[in-house]
């Protein structure tokens, strides 16, 4: 069986788990798609049964970035998909079970998933270091638990009914309206005062913000960052070595510094084989 490590991860922990999970499965035959890259997103990708499919997003309650880009590049034959979803020790909300929704229409079939926890990519103060050691175990058992379920004893069934995780509390997430089964599109919809961002006089012009970026909304010559195009993923904010671009909005900062308090106590990894 080929194993592929497909993930969107702006910030890096997605692709951390991914990996972990893939280390524990031990296969010799593993390929990597990294969705941050435009052109991956550009191509289309059909698997069959012998493929296995771990797919790696991140979450703001909902799928963060470009999920339905990265959906419509995907197509199984009856492929086993393992759904990964990264929280950054808030909520995943109703993540899995989009996900498990949107790869089942496209031909594949869930056969275990898991929300894990990274360090908050707006704030890294909140889960601090995250995935740790401890996360580190629980991915290794995980992919464990998957190589012997699809692997040896070829079980493809996954019989656990997924719920929705969400705090009514949490002043920063506020899509419990959009939650549920029926939810219209699998995108959040970004309020606008999140992605003010700026690049500062530290900036070294090493661009590796401009070539990191998935909708290329930074032009490093002219020192600007399109906000109608970005995404606000901090692919640039954690991307940048210098630490030049910095979060703008009083608005998000307030939000941030809160969540400090509310999400301070430590989640789990809550997984699903
Ligand atoms: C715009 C945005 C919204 C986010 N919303 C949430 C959230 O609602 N709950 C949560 O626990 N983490 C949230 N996060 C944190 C990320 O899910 C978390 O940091 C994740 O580990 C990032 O994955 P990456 O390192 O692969 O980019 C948010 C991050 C961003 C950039």
């Amino acid at each position: 069986m080929k194993l592929h490590l497909i993930y969107f991860s702006p910030s890096g922990t997605t692709k951390k788990t991914v990996k972990n999970i893939a280390e524990g499965m031990s296969l010799d035959e593993v390929e990597e798609i990294d969705m941050l890259d435009k052109c991956n997103r550009e191509k289309s990708y059909e698997f069959d049964e012998n493929d296995l499919v771990i797919l790696g997003m991140m979450t703001g309650t909902r799928l963060y970035g470009l999920p339905e880009e990265i959906f419509n590049t995907l197509k199984g034959n009856n492929t086993p998909f393992v759904s990964v979803v990264m929280f950054g020790n808030g909520y995943y909300g109703n993540s899995l079970i989009l996900m498990k929704r949107e790869m089942e229409s496209r031909g594949f079939k869930m056969v275990a998933g898991g929300a894990f926890i990274g360090q908050s990519s707006l704030n890294p103060n909140i889960a601090s270091g995250r995935p740790d050691a401890k996360d580190k175990a629980i991915h290794l058992d995980f992919g464990h638990q998957i190589y012997d379920k699809v692997i040896v004893n070829k079980k493809l069934s996954f019989d656990h009914s997924l719920s929705i995780d969400y705090s009514r509390d949490d002043t920063f997430t506020k899509v419990k309206c959009a939650l549920g089964t029926h939810t219209p599109g699998v995108s959040v919809v970004m309020p606008k005062f999140m992605n003010e961002l700026s690049i500062g006089d530290k900036c070294v012009g090493c661009k590796k913000c401009e070539k990191r970026c998935p909708v290329g909304a930074i032009d490093i010559d002219s020192m600007t960052i399109d906000r109608d195009k970005c995404i606000m993923c901090a692919a640039c904010i954690n991307g940048c070595p210098v630490k030049a671009i910095q979060m703008e909005s009083k608005k998000l900062k307030k939000m941030m510094t809160k969540l400090e308090t509310t999400r301070s106590i430590r989640r789990e990894p809550v997984v699903h084989i």
